[in-house]
């Protein structure tokens, strides 16, 4: 009898549990339904835009000039090799990119680390994921992916496709057993079987979809409307004389900045990486005589993107740095020695000593800040589509 009636008991309390947590999980996707144009936004033609980035002669890789001089060509720089072709699946990327059930508990998504208003970074030096556990490292702001091939602060990952499914299943990013795990999750969401109907023609989910969505998404965020961008159209009229001074000395021989963000996204990961063929684009800067953590190895980390870097705080693969003055005040006067120092930032067998004076601080600091691009930042095709 007490066996039966214990058995009962438990029975009903395990059919209530399945059955609230099916009704909870209706509630929680009917009421976050994605809102869509009902025209697709052009992500195909947002990526074409990164080709046509340009940039002036004097700040080409291989011709660091003496300081800024007016631009005799200017030189389209910036290739993309991640070519996006289909808006329906960059809108279902989309969606999957702000979509917080992607994550085991339903509160992490890709852009709880990565949000427009901060260029995709996230404000903190290490980020909260799934169930309160923080990452290794910083999060990444990023525009213009497509001419990347080199992901991630130790360059490990050089297919998109492949990286986005990383945070997804990793412990403390997303918290996901693995991609079928999530691919179950998916086709259960109301809102993704149509999706995905529209993007390939049929509401099937795999994980190969899911990536290729998310990647479509990834490569057509570009950055081409900074006031950097703006004033080369003018040969520079519109910078002021601080502008102009920061830009010289970004490019100079003293500072070398631009000799390892170089190209039109002021990394190194465009085209070849040129001198950086085998390094994968990365150098070590000195931050530390012993790294606790070595990046690619021996200290080195991805030379990253410039673009919108006034938005992206705090910098360095761990955050290390609150403001753009703790970093510029780093390579003017407190880069340590290493044994895989890059070269560049060695001068007669010792670390560099830039010695700029405060005036020439601001100025490299005030150019740093032409980088940002509102328009990238605002734009409401890269916006969440959860909200109205
Ligand atoms: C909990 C925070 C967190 C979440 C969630 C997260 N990321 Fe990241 N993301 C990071 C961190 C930290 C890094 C740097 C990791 C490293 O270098 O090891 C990174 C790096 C990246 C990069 C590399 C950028 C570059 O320039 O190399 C891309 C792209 C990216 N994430 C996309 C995504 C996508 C897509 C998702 C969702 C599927 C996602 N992230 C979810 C924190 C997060
Ligand atoms: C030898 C190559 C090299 C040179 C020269 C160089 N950088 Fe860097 N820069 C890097 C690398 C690599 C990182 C990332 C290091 C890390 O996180 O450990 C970086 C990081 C940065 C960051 C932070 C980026 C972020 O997203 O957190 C800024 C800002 C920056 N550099 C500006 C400059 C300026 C300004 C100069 C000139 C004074 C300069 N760099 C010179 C390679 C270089």
């Amino acid at each position: 009898m007490k066996y039966t009636l214990s058995t009962t008991i438990g029975l009903l309390v395990f059919l209530c549990l399945m059955s609230c947590e099916k009704n909870q999980h209706a509630i929680l996707s009917e009421a976050l339904k994605p809102h869509l144009p009902e025209v697709s936004y052009d992500y195909v033609a947002e990526n074409q835009k990164i080709n046509e980035l340009k940039l002036p002669d004097f700040a080409l890789v291989n011709s660091i000039s003496s300081g800024f001089q007016s631009p005799s060509t200017v030189n389209i720089h910036a290739p993309v090799k991640i070519k996006v072709e289909n808006n329906d699946a960059a809108t279902l990327g989309r969606v999957l990119f702000y979509d917080a059930q992607l994550s085991k508990n339903n509160a992490t998504a890709c852009a709880s680390c990565h949000q427009q208003s901060k260029a995709f970074a996230d404000g903190t030096d290490l980020s909260q994921g799934f169930g309160g556990k923080v990452t290794e490292r910083n999060s990444m702001g990023f525009s213009n992916l497509a001419t990347n091939n080199n992901f991630f602060w130790d360059s490990r990952q050089d297919l998109m496709q492949d990286l986005v499914k990383e945070p997804v299943t990793n412990h403390i990013e997303m918290g996901m057993e693995d991609m079928t795990s999530l691919v179950e999750k998916l086709k259960i969401i109301s809102y993704y079987p149509e999706l995905f109907e529209k993007a390939y023609g049929s509401s099937y989910i795999d994980e190969d979809r899911f990536a290729h969505a998310v990647s479509e998404f990834l490569a057509s965020i570009s950055s081409t409307n900074s006031t950097f961008d703006r004033a080369i159209e003018n040969d520079f009229e519109s910078f002021n004389s601080l502008q102009k001074l920061g830009m010289a000395i970004f490019f100079s021989e003293k500072a070398k900045c631009g000799s390892c963000h170089s190209g039109a996204n002021f990394s190194a990961a465009d085209g070849s990486f040129g001198e950086y063929a085998n390094s994968a684009g990365t150098a070590n800067i000195g931050l530390e005589v012993n790294y606790s953590d070595n990046g690619m190895s021996e200290g080195q980390f991805k030379i990253p993107s410039l673009r919108n870097i006034a938005l992206t705080a705090p910098y360095m693969h761990d955050g290390r740095f609150e403001s753009l003055r703790e970093v510029l005040n780093h390579y003017n006067e407190n880069i340590q020695p290493h044994q895989n120092l890059d070269d560049k930032l060695m001068q007669g067998g010792s670390p560099l000593k830039i010695q700029l004076n405060s005036l020439e601080l601001d100025a490299l600091e005030a150019f740093l800040h032409t980088l940002t691009d509102v328009e990238m930042t605002t734009n409401p095709m890269y916006s969440n589509p959860f909200v109205r």
